[in-house]
């Protein structure tokens, strides 16, 4: 491991120790926290689930994005947990969405004012996940998901999230390259699905193998973006990989590879 690998776990450690910790007990006596970032509705949904026995502690976040944010959490037994809130308030984010729900066959019908269509963004998201686990893409196991709130098996330890490739390039990269190309065939012919936001930041290497992840954006394959954004995937994954050194087929083979 690098130096500056070195430092930058060390620091995710620094940083992990010095974070918040919400329990059950601070949900009755002192919701300050949780209150500043999440509506009404995101927290009582957070209630049930730490009073259900899903979730006993929600501790600080690992992961702030634009649209979710990831927490650290635990069960009862100790069992790390990560849960993924979609954020209600994002109007941007709504027109994105818009293009990946329309002509995904899972979800016909749905509602299209902005809190269902997170609601929607959710449920894809915890859906993708089960379909790629059971084709045996190595995701985090989802474990449960309400409205906006997804929880899943953490990657990582004490609550310091494994490395994304981008962080941490893989020791042997042929071997992570050929992973990934399994991955991507037995994600397009088992599950039927394209990954479409597939790079070096939606990838972790956990206990030596390639784990993928956040698959809100995902489609099925019969979905009218499906080519295009697999073509896209292929481009990233193909760019990064050579970039290490790795001698990657060509974008074309790659696609015969993972489609035929
Ligand atoms: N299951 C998980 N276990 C551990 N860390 C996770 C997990 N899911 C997400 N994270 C952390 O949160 C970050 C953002 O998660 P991601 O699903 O990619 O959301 P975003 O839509 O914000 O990109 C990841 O890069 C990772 O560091
Ligand atoms: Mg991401």
């Amino acid at each position: 491991m690098s130096r500056k690998a070195r430092e930058r776990i060390a620091n995710r450690e620094k940083h992990v120790e010095r974070r918040d910790k919400m329990s059950i007990h601070d949900f009755t006596h002192d919701r300050a926290t949780i209150e500043e970032v999440f509506d009404q509705s995101t927290r009582m949904v957070l209630y049930r689930f730490l009073n259900s026995g899903d979730l006993n502690e929600v501790n600080g976040v690992v992961s702030a994005g634009k649209e979710a944010r990831v927490y650290w959490g635990k069960k009862k037994d100790g069992t790390e947990l990560a849960v993924k809130i979609y954020l209600t308030s994002s109007a941007e984010f709504k027109k994105g969405m818009m293009m990946y729900i329309e002509g995904d066959y899972r979800f016909k019908n749905v509602k299209r004012d902005t809190r269902s269509l997170i609601y929607t963004w959710a449920q894809k998201e915890f859906r993708n996940l089960q379909e790629a686990a059971r084709a045996k893409v190595r995701v985090p196991t989802p474990i449960a998901i309400e409205s906006n709130v997804l929880i899943m098996e953490f990657i990582g330890k004490n609550g310091v999230s494994a490395p994304q490739l981008k962080e941490q390039p893989p020791n042997d990269p042929e071997k992570t390259y050929t992973q990934l190309l399994t991955y991507l065939k037995r994600l397009y012919q088992k599950a039927e699905l394209v990954h479409g936001d597939l790079s070096e930041y939606n990838l972790m290497i956990w206990k030596g193998k390639l784990v993928m992840f956040d698959m809100s954006q995902s489609v099925p394959t019969s979905h009218p973006l499906a080519q295009f954004l697999l073509n896209r995937d292929i481009t990233n994954v193909n760019r990064f990989f050579s970039r290490l050194g790795v001698k990657v087929l060509t974008n074309e083979e790659v696609y015969r590879k993972v489609t035929g």
